[in-house]
């Protein structure tokens, strides 16, 4: 009478494991909407989805803000889709700064492993909460707010930034003022720059209008 019951059991149990969905790593031919991207066949995920090393090198820091940002996000790292984390390097030469910006997404937490690094956030009530990091210090940015990056002398600095998200999206602000088409008057209008500063700020930025 009891093996009946016994085996019924372990059947559930078989049952409810198979049911069981571990991970959705990132199907990248498909598109990505508000939720991620949706699964890849699970017979074809292999160990590389959920392991990413294009953090070995250091970003390319030959550029305007003399700073890399390397994301490893659900795009470039398919086995985060669907966990609700992701993580970037962040590289700062002397004189690097990553601008005022925000990840609409996500929190996100910065580990300095190299250098110093200084740092910040602006809340909505236009608090200010600025420090100076050294290596080993870690920083949260709360989600959404407008926060930068810059390095605090000397070397190059290196960190690793962990986000809330596998899909934190990223707006740099000045970018997103001047970097664009809309219209040097209408950028006058909004920044309450005049016509010399915006046209400056297109240029070096890459807007135009
Ligand atoms: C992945 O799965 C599909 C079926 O969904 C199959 O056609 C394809 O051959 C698989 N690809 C690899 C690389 O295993
Ligand atoms: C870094 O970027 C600059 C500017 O795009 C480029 O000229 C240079 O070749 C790059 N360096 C490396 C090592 O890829």
């Amino acid at each position: 009478m009891l093996k009946p019951i016994v085996l019924s059991f372990f059947l559930l149990v078989i049952t409810c494991n198979a049911a069981v969905q571990d991970f959705c790593v990132a199907d990248l031919m498909g598109p990505e909407g508000p939720a991620g991207y949706s699964c890849k066949n699970p017979a074809n995920v292999t160990v590389a989805d959920f392991v990413f090393t294009g953090f070995r090198a250091a970003g390319n820091t030959t550029n305007i803000i003399n700073a890399a940002v390397s994301p490893a996000f659900a795009a470039q790292f398919p086995g985060v889709n669907g966990l609700g984390l992701s993580i970037a390097r962040l590289d700062l030469a002397p004189g690097g700064v990553v601008p005022m910006h925000t990840h609409p997404g996500a929190s996100e937490l910065l580990l300095v492993v190299q250098g110093t690094i200084v740092t910040g956030f602006i809340s909505s009530a236009n608090n200010v909460y600025v420090k100076k990091l050294v290596k080993g210090d870690v920083m949260v940015y709360p989600q959404g707010l407008l926060h930068f990056q810059i390095n605090g002398g000397g070397r190059t600095a290196v960190a690793f930034a962990s986000f809330s998200s596998p899909n934190p999206g990223l707006q740099i602000t000045d970018f997103a003022l001047f970097g664009n088409t809309l219209p040097s008057a209408l950028v006058e209008k909004t920044t309450f720059l005049d016509d010399a500063q915006v046209k400056k700020l297109k240029a070096v930025l890459g807007g135009s209008g």
